[in-house]
């Protein structure tokens, strides 16, 4: 628990927020009954096992096993302490937290990226007020209006421009008492000889560049005519760093997630002239191929990404990897090509949305966008040629998960190549057992472990659980039966006894708040999954009773084991009194199983069925 933020603070913020908007800005969330589904982000996987609950306000991986409330997801997911994970939440909402509530070293932190934010959105300011206002800016602004760009739109991206000087940006913020090493540490302007400051951004039309917060991280630049280089970005800093960034993304988000896909393209002016078009799923990938960071940002909001990049990037080894490693994330891939080599900026001018949602339509999946393009590249009308193109694909195919995604492609692989089937199966088993070979058998990494059967008595444990958290006028009775003793498994015997001391204490606590106060970290893994595993507690009364007895002959069980060893104990050392005085304990034991089974098998067991 947290020493100085107030617990108070911690419930009433937890219960402002909900965590389906949280979780979501991590992971895309799509209903499925009462709760959401989503890919897990502690582990790879193909097929969502990831379970949100907004009833509940709780998650819970069915692959993985983690599971809590909305601290503990900022937490596992971003690696934070509780007292961080709190903060960073409260921050989010825009709720301030009492100020004597955080660490010094934490205030710090965070004052010290607040003040960088603060000086980031001073730049932009001053660019902004160039590039609307100034006579400075008159040559930038002619330069947007020949590119098609409206007021509204370089508002929108807080577009600027930087002044034809050496100083100016460096003279202004220090005017403001900003400190020329944070001027230098965001990347603003870089230390000429003299110690004189020089601004890195000259004579350029200016790009804020965002995260998915509106934060302003960084920024791109662009000459007005055909100097090089033709853009000069920020630095890495400690608020930028390239490849984990989508251009536009704070703005894209929305359309994203309600259109369940994400148009990615390459440049700062094609998501611009996008947006401006109406086509404000698009974001831009800033130049660089794809990595996982990027993909994982966009699985927050979507699994379905079509590419729409300059017409030959797209085949480019550099892009295919990118690509690959969406793919491989569990996205969705498709390519759509723009018609005559156009970048998507100039196309969407030229011919409109309308005409690009078209072209969209026809984008291809990735896989067949890879087989058309070796179908240009090798002759289909030679045997080589196809086996050519084959072999190159075989990698591919290899990689879908997918059985019936992996038979419709070697379908229209076949087809389009009349080759057959048999042959392109038995060039991927080949492939396949190449890699086995130069594999050091280390095993599939990232795979969620593999899930034990579930015994009568583990079930009974979980069942009882569930009872007792959800029907607390049925404690007394489980107390009598033996309390937490008869939960032979450390975990679930942990959450009982919390639970019990909180009641006992006066809390009326719901299930989903006990998951707060468990310290143990296993624990509140079986505590989220016992409570998104629905639909076992029709016919209460009955499961109730089948499971104390349940419980109850295996808590028995263990005890005449611990007699038994003592009664041998007495026995090797001659105290014969004792030793009889256990075994007559021992055969009331036996006595009190027998019974017990005798009610269970009357009735049948209802946590034996099915199971
Ligand atoms: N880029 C970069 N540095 C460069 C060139 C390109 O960072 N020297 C990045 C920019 O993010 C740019 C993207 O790569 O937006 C795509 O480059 P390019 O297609 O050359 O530029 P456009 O954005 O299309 O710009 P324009 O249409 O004005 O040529
Ligand atoms: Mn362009």
């Amino acid at each position: 628990m947290p020493g100085l933020i107030s617990q108070e603070f911690i419930d009433d913020l937890r219960n402002r927020v909900d965590i389906i908007e949280v979780i979501r800005d991590f992971v895309a969330l799509k209903k499925q009954g009462q709760n959401y589904v989503g890919l897990c982000p502690f582990h790879a996987e193909k097929t969502p096992s990831f379970v949100v609950s907004p009833h509940k306000q709780i998650f819970h991986c069915f692959g993985c096993g983690k599971g809590g409330n909305v601290y503990t997801f900022l937490m596992e997911r971003n690696g934070l302490t509780f007292p961080d994970a709190v903060t960073s939440l409260a921050h989010r909402c825009g709720i301030p937290i009492p100020q004597d509530g955080l660490s010094p070293e934490k205030a710090k932190q965070n004052s010290l990226r607040e003040k960088f934010y603060h000086i980031n959105e001073l730049t932009a300011d001053f660019f902004q007020k160039m590039l609307l206002h100034e006579a400075k800016g008159k040559e930038a602004r002619h330069y947007l209006k020949r590119r098609g760009l409206v007021e509204q739109t370089c508002e929108k991206f807080l577009l600027g421009f930087a002044p034809n000087a050496w100083d100016e940006l460096s003279c202004f913020l220090l005017k403001k008492g900003v400190l020329a090493e944070d001027l230098i540490t965001l990347g603003l302007a870089v230390q000429g000889q003299q110690g004189r400051l020089i601004d890195r951004f000259r004579n350029r039309l200016i790009f804020p560049i965002m995260n998915f917060n509106s934060k302003i991280i960084g920024f791109g630049g662009r000459v007005l005519d055909d100097a090089l280089p033709k853009y000069l970005n920020s630095p890495e800093t400690p608020l930028f760093n390239k490849g984990r960034q989508l251009y536009g993304i704070n703005l894209a988000r929305g359309l994203i997630r309600n259109k369940d896909q994400a148009i990615l393209m390459e440049g700062y002016l094609d998501v611009i002239t996008a947006h401006q078009y109406g086509v404000t799923q698009a974001v831009a990938t800033l130049g660089t191929a794809l990595t996982e960071e990027q993909g994982k940002l966009l699985m927050r909001y979507t699994y379905n990404a079509v590419i729409c990049f300059d017409a030959d990037v797209a085949g480019q080894e550099a892009t295919k990897r990118g690509l690959e490693i969406l793919q491989q994330l569990g996205l969705n891939v498709s390519v759509m090509t723009i018609p005559e080599g156009k970048d998507p900026d100039e196309f969407l001018r030229k011919q409109g949305a309308e005409h690009f949602y078209k072209v969209l339509t026809q984008a291809y999946p990735l896989f067949e966008y890879n087989l058309l393009k070796l179908m240009e590249k090798y002759n289909q009308d030679t045997i080589a040629g196809k086996i050519q193109i084959i072999q190159e694909l075989v990698p591919d195919l290899y990689r879908v998960q997918s059985p019936v995604n992996r038979q419709g492609y070697i379908q229209m692989l076949a087809e389009r190549l009349s080759f057959p089937e048999k042959a392109i199966y038995a060039e991927i088993r080949n492939f396949q057992a190449e890699r086995v070979k130069s594999r050091d058998g280390s095993g599939a990494e990232g795979q969620p472990r593999e899930k034990e059967a579930v015994t009568a008595g583990e079930k009974a444990q979980r069942v009882l659980i569930r009872l007792v958290l959800e029907k607390p006028e049925i404690i007394r009775a489980v107390e009598e039966f033996g309390g937490k003793e008869l939960f032979s498994d450390k975990l679930y015997q942990e959450i009982y006894r919390i639970n019990y001391l909180l009641r006992q204490a006066g809390h009326n606590i719901k299930a989903e708040d006990l998951i707060t106060h468990l310290e143990n970290e296993e624990a509140r893994r079986v505590l989220t999954e016992i409570l998104l595993t629905e639909g076992f507690l029709q016919d209460g009364e009955r499961i109730f009773r089948d499971c104390l007895i349940t419980l109850g002959i295996e808590l028995v069980n263990r005890i005449i084991e611990e007699k038994n060893v003592l009664m041998t104990q007495y026995e090797k050392n001659g105290d014969v009194t004792q030793s009889l005085k256990i075994m007559a304990e021992m055969q009331g034991m036996i006595k009190e199983r027998q019974r017990l089974g005798s009610i269970l098998t009357k009735g049948g067991n209802i946590l034996e069925e099915g199971k």
